[in-house]
């Protein structure tokens, strides 16, 4: 039988309000997520000797999430991944995004989903958070009310993403978790293998907006259908690491995306979506400067990424909206 608690994680500035820390027990799997951004800020799991790590980059306090970083175990919203020089038209009418990476808007903006107070319901097997992003916010268009709903059975953490919209307005969620299944802290994830079920991706500019085509893996560094150890992977193919959107030819139903497997501890992660796309990042921008868990510093590639979502630039790219 799976438990729930909360407790309290800090105190926002200047009267923001408290920010709480529910914690997910199962059998398999214990999980922590605070309502500041929906953020998952650890995930421990045994390794097959029955010892346990915390598989997930982030912080030991609120401080470390408020502070500029990237988008650690996080809800994104109300649009992940870019939007091309941060324009876009709904109903013949243009909106402006201010352009957070420049020359594109990236996970919402400047005060994205990741970036406020969510409102917690404690569920018998989860967490549900809930907030109204007012019409207008970060520059989208009309109300958007939102739950984001984490549940725990076993060793499956489900996190469902529902929202409702007064008007015509782009919506893309996902989670932002950076994995290391050596256990956070750990150097880099070279010794990972990795699995992902497409048959197409897509190429990008050098804004990392991608280019309109949507390319066969087959015969080139993005074929990811039989697993391959990463670090070896990327060195054969002289590759800087991943940020791309892959491409998955399931249904609307819930269907296998991806799978990552390491084989010293025996952990695996196994990524299911009703999503059209996954965005495996492999944490290129890490640069060793933050100061994470148990002293963690997280290097280039100490992390990796699939967050399951549309596809990046959705908006702005004819046949993408799926
Ligand atoms: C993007 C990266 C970005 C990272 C952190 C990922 O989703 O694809 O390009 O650097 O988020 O901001």
């Amino acid at each position: 039988m799976g438990s729930v608690t909360r407790a309290v994680f800090g105190e926002l500035p200047s009267g923001g309000g408290t920010v709480e820390k529910f914690r997910l027990q199962s059998d398999l799997l214990r999980v922590d997520i605070i309502s500041w951004g929906c953020t998952i800020t650890a995930i421990e799991v045994k390794d097959r000797q029955g010892r346990a790590s915390d598989v997930v980059l982030g912080f030991a306090d609120l401080e470390g999430y408020l502070q500029k970083q990237p988008y650690f175990g996080a809800v994104v919203g109300r649009v992940a991944n870019r939007i091309a020089k941060g324009t876009f038209k709904v109903d013949g009418k243009e909106y402006c995004l201010a352009l957070n990476k420049e020359p594109n808007s990236l996970h919402g903006g400047v005060r994205g989903f990741d970036k406020v107070l969510w409102t917690p319901r404690v569920l018998s097997n989860g967490v549900q958070f809930s907030r109204v992003s007012p019409d207008g916010e970060e520059g989208y268009p009309g109300e958007l009310k939102v739950w984001v709903t984490y549940t725990l059975d076993g060793g499956e953490l489900v996190v469902n993403y529902r929202a409702q919209a007064s008007q015509a307005t782009p919506v893309n969620l996902t989670n932002h978790s950076y994995f290391n299944l050596a256990g956070q802290g750990s150097p880099n994830i070279y010794d990972h293998e990795v699995t992902i079920e497409a048959d197409t991706y897509l190429p990008v500019d050098e804004t990392l907006i991608p280019t309109g085509e949507v390319a066969p893996v087959q015969g080139t560094a993005f074929d990811l259908r039989k697993p391959v150890e990463l670090g070896k992977h990327l060195q054969d193919f002289h590759l800087n690491g991943f940020d791309h959107n892959f491409c998955l030819k399931g249904s609307k139903e819930k269907h296998f995306c991806a799978r990552v497997r390491h084989a010293a501890s025996g952990r695996v992660l196994e990524v299911y979506t009703t999503q059209p796309g996954v965005q495996f990042y492999t944490g290129n921008f890490l640069d060793g400067t933050l100061k994470g868990k148990s002293g963690a510093v997280y290097p280039k590639h100490s992390g990796f990424c699939l967050e399951t979502q549309n596809w990046p630039d959705a908006v702005n790219q004819a046949g993408t909206d799926l």
